[in-house]
């Protein structure tokens, strides 16, 4: 049945929903396709047809930093900043859903315009600024899932700071996310890497992203030994644009915090050479960010000998670019720009594609 269902549903994203989608303005045609998800996540019999349709479940799951993932394939953050839509996202075959990035108190984000699609090489810019209705707003809803315990796929939270928290003061913000949620996050993101918050990159640097990393880790044990629970795995989101020296400093930091893994990579600001065309200013991502996010995912795996967990994500468009990160050392993958371009089938045909591609953790 779901072999019969792909091609159709193919066709139905190719031919009839991404040009409805794509005549309209970026941001318009965006809140759409959300207001969609999350209305069909709402009805139960939507979503649970669907599922049967199309989820992919490898016959062993990925085991990873103490987690079950049932296939390789998941939803990068940014699509569902405020955890509208998981039912809809678990349905259509995510083999897990990074939700956020979330910060303590709502904010609108920066003036549209502010994303921008280059469908010629299946790319998007986007200076979104972390719009989001904030943490509280994301617990109201995250409360009305299933507990942690009976989940069908993990749901990772990312989280980040506010746009008018100073940079000193960064750390208290990821600790409030992470307090007021860690009851429901499977694993937490933490990004410092999105390029549209001013100043954010900076906690890559040495001199914050030790404290922010051991202060979360302490706050994380602390409530493991309250609650009597496994400690949640923490991972680092890392930039596509930071420099090898740089890097070595960002995986001594993750080492010494003892984190779970790292999420390889957010959007690039880089616009050397046939990116310089791609003008606006913004984070780029899909098939124009994928050697970049391979030569990250390459470095981190040689580095740390292929012991640091890694999820590959940047530029994922065919199963040969998924493939390929799986191969240089991701366990697990995430798609946005792919997805967005490719629609819904593609989580499935990534799933199967990359399953001879999963190996064991030791
Ligand atoms: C993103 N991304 C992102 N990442 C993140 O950690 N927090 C966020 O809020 C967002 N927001 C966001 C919005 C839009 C419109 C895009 C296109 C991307 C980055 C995303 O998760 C991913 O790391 C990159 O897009 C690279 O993957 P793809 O898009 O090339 O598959």
């Amino acid at each position: 049945m779901a072999k019969l269902w792909h091609k159709p549903r193919v066709m139905l994203y190719e031919k009839i929903i991404r040009p409805i989608l794509f005549k309209n303005d970026p941001e318009f045609a965006h809140e759409m396709s959300v207001s969609l998800l999350n209305f069909a996540s709402k009805f139960s019999p939507i979503y649970k047809t669907l599922e049967k349709l199309s989820r992919y479940s490898y016959d062993k799951p990925i085991s990873l930093f103490g987690l079950d993932f049932p296939n390789a394939v998941g939803l990068a953050a940014g699509l569902d900043k405020d955890a509208e839509f998981i039912p809809m996202s678990q349905a259509l075959g995510f083999g897990h859903v990074e939700v956020g990035t979330v910060t303590p108190i709502k904010q609108p984000g920066n003036p549209q315009p502010r994303l921008f699609r280059y469908p010629e090489s299946e790319s998007i810019i986007n200076r979104f600024g972390f719009n989001n209705k904030g943490a509280d707003s994301m617990l109201s809803r995250l409360q009305k899932l299933p507990p942690k315990s009976s989940r069908k796929v993990p749901i990772g939270i990312n989280i980040g700071k506010g746009k008018a928290t100073l940079l000193e003061d960064a750390t208290q913000d990821y600790l409030t996310c992470f307090k007021q949620l860690a009851d429901y996050g499977d694993y937490f993101a933490i990004n410092i890497s999105s390029p549209n918050t001013s100043g954010l990159r900076s906690l890559q640097g040495k001199e914050y992203l030790g404290e922010l990393l051991n202060s979360l880790q302490a706050e994380n044990r602390a409530r493991t030994k309250k609650m009597g629970n496994a400690r949640i795995p923490i991972l680092l989101k890392i930039s596509p644009d930071l420099s090898f020296t740089e890097l070595d400093d960002v995986l001594e930091a993750i080492l010494e915090a003892e984190i779970d893994g790292i999420i390889a990579t957010n959007t690039t600001i880089n616009r050397e050479g046939p990116l310089s065309k791609y003008a606006e200013v913004g984070g780029l991502s899909g098939k124009l960010l994928c050697n970049r996010s391979d030569d990250t995912i390459k470095y981190v795996a040689q580095v740390t000998n292929g012991k640091l967990p890694i999820i590959g994500v940047g530029g994922i468009h065919n199963v040969e670019a998924a493939a390929k990160k799986m191969d240089l050392g991701a366990s697990l993958v995430q798609i946005y720009s792919g997805f967005i371009y490719k629609g819904p089938g593609f989580i499935n045909k990534l799933a199967k594609g990359l399953e001879p591609h999963t190996k064991p953790w030791f």
